[in-house]
C-alpha cells in the first residue's frame, strides 16, 4: 500500500482525495496547507505546513506527495520549494478515467472522472484533466496545466506550460495555446493564441495580453 500526503485542502483536493481512495491501493495519511502552523497528529492524520514535508519523510522516507491545487501558478512554485525527485510524487487517476494504452501521464498528474485521456496524448507533470475533460489523439499537454471540467481538446492541440482550459471550453485540431494562457470558460478556439493571454468567447477572442492595455483585439 503507497502512503500519500496531499498538499492543499480546498475543494481540488477534496475531489483528488476521493480520486485517490478509489484507486485503492494507496492511503492518505495526511494533508499539508499553510493554514497549519506546526505539524500535528490529529486521529491518526498528518497535518502541517507545506514546510513539513521534510519532516515527514524523516518520519517515513517512501512517502508519496500530490500537489491538489487547482491555481497551476501556486501549484508550480510548491513544487519548486518542495524540491523533491520525480519518484516522490504520486500520479492520481480516478478508476472511472479512460486512458488511453499509448497515452503517457506525467509524475503528479491528476486525472478525474470521466475525462479521456485518447490514443498517443502526452500529459505533462503536475497537470489536471478534470472531471469529464477530453484529451483527444496525439494532444500535448505540457506541465502544470489543468483542463477544467467538460473542456474538450480535439485532435493534435499543445497546451503549453500552465494553460488554464476554462470549464466547457473547446479547441478545434491543430491549434497551439501559448505557456500561461488562460481560455474563459465556455469559449471555442479556432487560432492558435499566444503566451500569457487570455481569451474568451465563440470564437475565442483575446481579453489581454501581458503587458497590454488592450481589453479586446481579434485574433488573425
Ligand atoms: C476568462 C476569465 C479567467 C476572466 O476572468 P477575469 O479576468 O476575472 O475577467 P472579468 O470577470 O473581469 O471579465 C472581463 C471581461 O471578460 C468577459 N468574460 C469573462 N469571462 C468570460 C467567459 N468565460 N466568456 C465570455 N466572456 C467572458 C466579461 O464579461 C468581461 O467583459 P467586459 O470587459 O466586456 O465587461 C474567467 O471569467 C473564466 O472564464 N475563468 C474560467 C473559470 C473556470 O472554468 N474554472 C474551472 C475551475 S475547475
Amino acid at each position: 500500500m503507497n502512503k500519500v500526503i496531499i498538499v492543499g485542502q480546498g475543494g481540488h483536493s477534496k475531489v483528488v482525495s476521493e480520486a485517490i481512495a478509489l484507486q485503492g491501493d494507496t492511503k492518505i495519511i495526511g494533508y499539508l496547507d499553510d493554514n497549519y502552523h506546526e505539524l500535528k497528529l490529529e486521529n491518526e492524520v498528518y497535518l502541517g505546513p507545506i514546510r513539513s514535508n521534510k519532516e515527514l519523510l524523516l518520519i517515513d522516507p517512501d512517502i508519496k506527495f500530490i500537489i491538489a491545487i487547482g491555481n497551476n501558478k501556486v501549484r508550480k512554485i510548491i513544487v519548486e520549494k518542495m524540491a523533491l525527485k520525480e519518484t516522490q510524487y504520486l500520479k492520481v487517476v480516478h478508476p472511472k478515467a479512460v486512458i488511453s494504452a499509448s497515452a503517457t501521464i506525467g509524475v503528479g498528474a491528476v486525472i478525474l472522472a470521466n475525462a479521456v485521456v485518447n490514443t498517443d496524448a502526452k500529459i505533462g507533470a503536475h497537470a489536471i484533466i478534470n472531471t469529464s475533460g477530453i484529451v483527444e489523439h496525439d494532444n500535448v499537454v505540457e506541465d502544470f496545466a489543468h483542463i477544467s471540467p467538460h473542456a474538450t481538446l480535439t485532435g493534435t492541440v499543445h497546451i503549453e506550460e500552465g494553460v488554464h482550459i476554462g470549464a466547457g471550453a473547446n479547441v478545434i485540431p491543430n491549434i497551439s495555446i501559448g505557456k500561461w494562457s488562460t481560455i474563459g470558460a465556455g469559449a471555442t478556439v479556432i487560432n492558435h493564441i499566444p503566451a500569457f493571454s487570455t481569451a474568451v468567447g465563440v470564437p475565442a477572442r483575446i481579453k489581454a495580453k501581458e503587458g497590454d492595455e488592450v481589453v479586446a483585439i481579434n485574433i488573425q
